[in-house]
């Protein structure tokens, strides 16, 4: 084999990593990312709402399984439908920069959706639709352990605060949440960045508070 072929160099870093954290830092995520793609595959074929009828892809999530910072979105747009892949359309490009912006990409994250189908025409999920839904991203949640979850737009922070249907997402992005023990952040949807651009200032300084206070170490 080359002597710089690049399972070479990954068996290194592995080697490396053994031996200044310990073997078990390896067997944990292992262990994580085999228990988060086992879920994805007891999931992915759900037929418990009308979606499952209309869409080409069930959108589990993408990311690392050991990221510390979970971002949680509303629901799978045409393009994600049409890949599988979150947040993959015109507001996840605006995500992507906001990111980059603190120095982050979609590597260091982890990003799912409340709702895995997407809602014909983008409709907003109807109350039977999440309820059926947030188990899964509450089994995610779990499994993934973050050390805080982001909630895109109104839609994720009701469902994950349990809170009245008509709270407005600026009363709630002025507030510190937790779910479960765990800081819940509430920010502007990328989507709705896109349709008012007068609020981009306020939606990257989201970000940099992000950064200032969970990513200093
Ligand atoms: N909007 C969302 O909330 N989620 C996606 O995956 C794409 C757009």
């Amino acid at each position: 084999m080359d002597p710089k072929s690049p399972q070479k160099r990954i068996r290194s870093y592995l080697a490396y990593v053994r031996d200044v954290f310990g073997a078990e830092l390896l067997v944990n995520r292992e262990k994580k990312m085999t228990e988060l793609d086992l879920y994805r595959k007891s999931i992915e074929q759900c037929t418990k709402c009308a979606l499952s009828q209309t869409r080409k892809h069930f959108v589990f999530g993408d990311g690392s399984p050991d990221a510390d910072i979970l971002f949680v979105g509303e629901a799978p747009g045409a393009v994600e439908d049409e890949t599988g892949i979150p947040f993959v359309g015109r507001a996840g490009k605006l995500l992507d920069k906001a990111l980059h912006h603190i120095g982050l990409d979609r590597d260091s994250i982890f990003i799912t959706n409340v709702l895995k189908c997407r809602p014909p025409g983008n409709r907003d999920p109807l109350p039977d639709e999440i309820a059926l839904c947030e188990p899964y991203l509450h089994r995610q949640i779990e499994l993934l352990n973050p050390r805080v979850i982001v909630a895109l737009g109104r839609i994720a922070a009701r469902t994950l605060l349990r809170l009245p249907s008509d709270t407005s997402l600026t009363s709630m992005r002025k507030q510190s949440f937790e779910y479960h023990g765990v800081p819940l952040c509430v920010f502007y949807h990328p989507a709705a960045i896109l349709r008012n651009a007068g609020r981009e200032g306020e939606y990257f300084q989201d970000f940099e508070k992000l950064k200032e206070t969970y990513l200093k170490d």
